[in-house]
């Protein structure tokens, strides 16, 4: 493939954090950003010299996006394959159709990966109260998945008892969804894999990762697992990679049991918020890979070159749209903060990061806390 080289343009199917994070990285490489998203004040709209306002399924728009770039990519995987195709007629999209149409619906990944012999936890898919009641029964806890649009726990919902699974079913509303056992997990850790046309690929040291309700917290690397665990996340990751064949990024969100064993929680095709501090611990940045994968160039260093851990901001220590005072934790050592420019406040709402280097990754994640614990008191008391 030749390279599509700096001065060339970049189009973004999705202009929320890590499409504008993504397009720093390439506008920082000299490249030209267009965007799509439905929401015209989306957090990349600042990087884009073009910026279009439409919805994932229309199709025009996302033909429109790629005539006036030289290489297409996403931060999302809910854009439907219509709209991709349209795309890819006009300039070259990565990662493929294929690739999202496999990941995009939960049921159809997960059976795909057990299919091709990588590990996931026991599943069943559900299409009403009925099949949840079976699985509740089989798996006696379990956790229930919309199989499309859920992200950040949305979608979800924890059933363990039989007298919940009614509550559950409509609380989700979905037509189908994935009911999942519900496992003890020692920890959560992730791999970012980066891989080009050329079947180059570059894995990332794992990121030990910290989920609250569904939602992550906070992630530190490097992990800090057995070397040996590292290392079998490593070939699992990998091998998804290649034999999904994808070009561009992929994070494979990874749970280690109780036992020791690994086994496969989600694929994200793109950036993810678990490979936020690879800005700051890595030789080369997920949001530069990104760039350097879908253009063809060679893949950066992936070497972590200081330990360092993010912690996310959610709108929930905003008091209103008012922004907690960030000159505090600025003061504190190493740390670093992050904002994706969003212009309304909510709950529950990815707003930005923190992020802190460390001589250690003990040392990275106590400062990235501490800095947290600071501001939301901070925002508590104002
Ligand atoms: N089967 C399970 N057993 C135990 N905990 C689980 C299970 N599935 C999910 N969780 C917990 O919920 C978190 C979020 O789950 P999942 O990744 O499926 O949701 P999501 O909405 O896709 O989240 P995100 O967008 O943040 O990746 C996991 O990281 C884990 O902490
Ligand atoms: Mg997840």
């Amino acid at each position: 493939m030749t390279p599509i080289l700096p001065g060339s343009t970049i189009g973004f199917l999705g202009g929320g954090q890590l499409g504008r994070m993504a397009a720093m990285a390439a506008r920082t490489m000299g490249y030209d950003v267009h965007v799509l998203d439905p929401d015209a004040h989306c957090p990349a709209r600042a990087l884009a010299s073009q910026t279009i306002t439409a919805r994932w399924a229309d199709v025009d728009a996302a033909a429109k996006l790629a005539e006036g770039a030289d290489v297409v990519t996403m931060e999302i995987e809910q854009i439907p394959v219509l709209s991709l195709e349209a795309a890819q007629r006009h300039a070259p999209l990565h990662p493929s159709p294929a690739v999202l149409f496999i990941v995009q619906d939960r049921a159809r990944q997960k059976e795909w990966l057990r299919n091709q012999g990588f590990p996931v936890g026991p599943f069943r898919v559900v299409r009403s109260a009925e099949d949840t009641r079976v699985a509740q029964h089989e798996f006696g806890s379990c956790i229930v998945k919309a199989t499309h649009g859920g992200y950040d726990g949305r979608g979800q919902a924890r059933v363990h008892h039989e007298d919940e699974v009614n509550a559950a079913w409509a609380s989700i509303g979905a037509p189908e969804c994935v009911a999942e056992r519900f496992l003890d997990l020692s920890a959560e850790l992730s791999v970012m894999v980066a891989r080009s046309e050329s079947g180059e690929m570059r894995a990332y040291a794992p990121s030990r990762n910290h989920h609250t309700d569904g939602v992550l917290t906070w992630s530190v690397i490097p992990s800090g697992f057995d070397p040996f665990i590292e290392k079998h996340a490593a070939e699992i990751a990998c091998g998804i990679a290649e034999r999904l064949g994808v070009v561009g990024l992929l994070a494979v969100e990874l749970f280690l049991l109780d036992d020791g064993t690994l086994c496969v929680n989600e694929l994200a095709p793109r950036p993810h918020n678990t490979y936020h501090h690879s800005e700051r611990a890595c030789v080369t940045s997920q949001f530069e890979q990104l760039v350097r994968a879908v253009c063809g160039l060679p893949l950066g260093d992936t070497d972590v070159v200081r330990p360092a851990a993010i912690y996310n901001l959610l709108g929930d220590i905003w008091s209103g749209q008012q922004a907690p005072d960030f000159a505090g934790v600025l003061a504190l050592p190493g740390v670093r903060v992050h904002l994706y420019g969003k212009r309304e406040a909510r709950p529950g709402r990815k707003m930005g990061h923190l992020s802190a280097c460390g001589a250690t990754a003990d040392q990275a994640l106590a400062r990235v806390i501490d800095a947290y614990q600071l501001l939301a008191s901070s925002a508590a008391s104002s």
